[in-house]
């Protein structure tokens, strides 16, 4: 078993990676304030890892919570019923909130930790990789509004993060290949070593060899952690974790919740990112490619949805929260494993990135 410390002074606490890590009934019971968990999960999660999960906590009182599954259900309906169903069953403050799924569950759940009776403890066990490498970790919780992406949110820390690499294991390869988005993409700004490490790795990931996945777990935490104890709120380094995402957002939202993966959206933002670069001056065109090749690789889309127009983009992005008052920010490449938030990029060269398509980086 791996450990991970993250550390933010009085809310500090561990991220965990192992296989058959939920059988550990001593270490998953370790930071209950109290014997009382409120496991929240989805339907299709349920019916694979509940009792289990329930059964690792037998010593306490447990209530479960089992919402429908999708992005789609990110929402504040669901934060209401979660709610709802705690005072139901009489949770008191002392309580803790087991999120048991992937980044959906993992967001609204930690909202509910974060604003029920103004904040319960939180353990994260996340079953999708792109959970495990990234959204369990560093507190960020939302639940999104038709208007916007994570629009409605919370830092909250969790007290643990316990990842079990064996729930890969069930993953749709489409889900797998969505995680494998943001391990590129923390590579990508800060780990130029660990970029080529996943260029030789990505068959073995992919074939889920669990030597390979630890180590993409590990890795990725181990980055995700460092970046979140320099800058917990956001209030500047942390953006460069953000790097894709303006336009992947952009792409989610325009298509419609649920329907694109957050990990492929952040796939294409990956490659926007790269173009955008490139056009600017800051990457060469050679680099810009090798994150086009690797993106491709993971089995994930490169190219925006061609039914999305340059204003489409622009619509989306603007409300998107990274723009500013100013007007946009965008996180670019200077190298591979080495990213710059700017908060001034020339409307001609962003449109051309924009309308660019298929022909993403075959700039001449
Ligand atoms: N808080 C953060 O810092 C942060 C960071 C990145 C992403 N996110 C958010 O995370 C969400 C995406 O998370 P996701 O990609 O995990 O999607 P998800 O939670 O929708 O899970 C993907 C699918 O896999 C299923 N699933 C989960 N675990 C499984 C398992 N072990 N076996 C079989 N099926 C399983 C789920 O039921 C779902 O259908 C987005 O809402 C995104 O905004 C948050
Ligand atoms: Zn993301």
């Amino acid at each position: 078993m791996e450990k991970i410390n993250l550390d933010l002074g009085e809310d500090s606490y561990s991220i965990y990676i192992g296989t058959g890590l939920l059988k550990n009934v001593e270490l998953l019971n370790e930071k209950l304030s109290h014997k009382s968990v409120f496991i929240i999960t989805n339907k299709s999660i349920a019916p694979l890892y509940l009792d289990h999960v329930k059964e690792v906590f037998h010593r306490c009182r447990v209530d479960t919570y089992v919402m429908p599954d999708g992005e789609s259900y990110k929402n504040l309906d669901s934060l209401e019923k979660i709610i709802s169903e705690l005072l139901e069953s009489r949770h008191t403050r002392s309580t803790t909130i087991v999120a048991l799924g992937g980044g959906v569950v993992g967001d609204v759940s930690g909202f509910a930790a974060a604003s029920y009776q103004r904040g319960v403890g939180f353990i994260q066990i996340p079953t999708t990789l792109l959970a495990q490498v990234d959204s369990s970790v560093g507190g960020k919780t939302a639940v999104n509004h038709v208007l916007g992406k994570n629009m409605i949110g919370a830092f909250h820390q969790p007290k643990a993060v316990y990842i079990d690499l064996n729930t890969l294991k069930s993953l749709p390869s489409r889900e797998l290949s969505a995680g494998l988005a943001e391990v590129i993409k923390h590579g990508a700004i800060i780990d130029s070593e660990y970029f080529s490490w996943i260029e030789e790795y990505m068959p073995r990931l992919l074939a889920l060899d669990m030597d390979a996945m630890a180590e993409a777990v590990r890795r990725s935490c181990e980055i995700k952690a460092s970046i979140v104890a320099r800058d917990e709120k956001e209030n500047g380094m942390r953006a460069i974790l953000n790097l894709g995402h303006t336009f992947g957002h952009a792409i989610e939202r325009c298509m419609g919740y649920g329907c694109w993966l957050h990990g492929e959206a952040v796939g294409v933002g990956l490659v926007m990112a790269a173009d955008l670069s490139v056009r600017l001056g800051r990457l060469s065109l050679e680099s810009g490619r090798r994150v086009k090749d690797l993106v491709k690789a993971a089995g994930l889309p490169i190219y925006p949805p061609p039914s999305m127009s340059v204003d489409d983009f622009i619509e989306s992005m603007l409300v998107d929260k990274k723009a500013t008052d100013l007007g946009l920010r965008f996180i670019v490449f200077n190298e591979i494993g080495d990213v710059e938030l700017v908060e001034a990029v020339s409307d001609e060269i962003l449109f051309k990135t924009l309308a660019a398509g298929k022909n993403l980086l075959e700039l001449s």
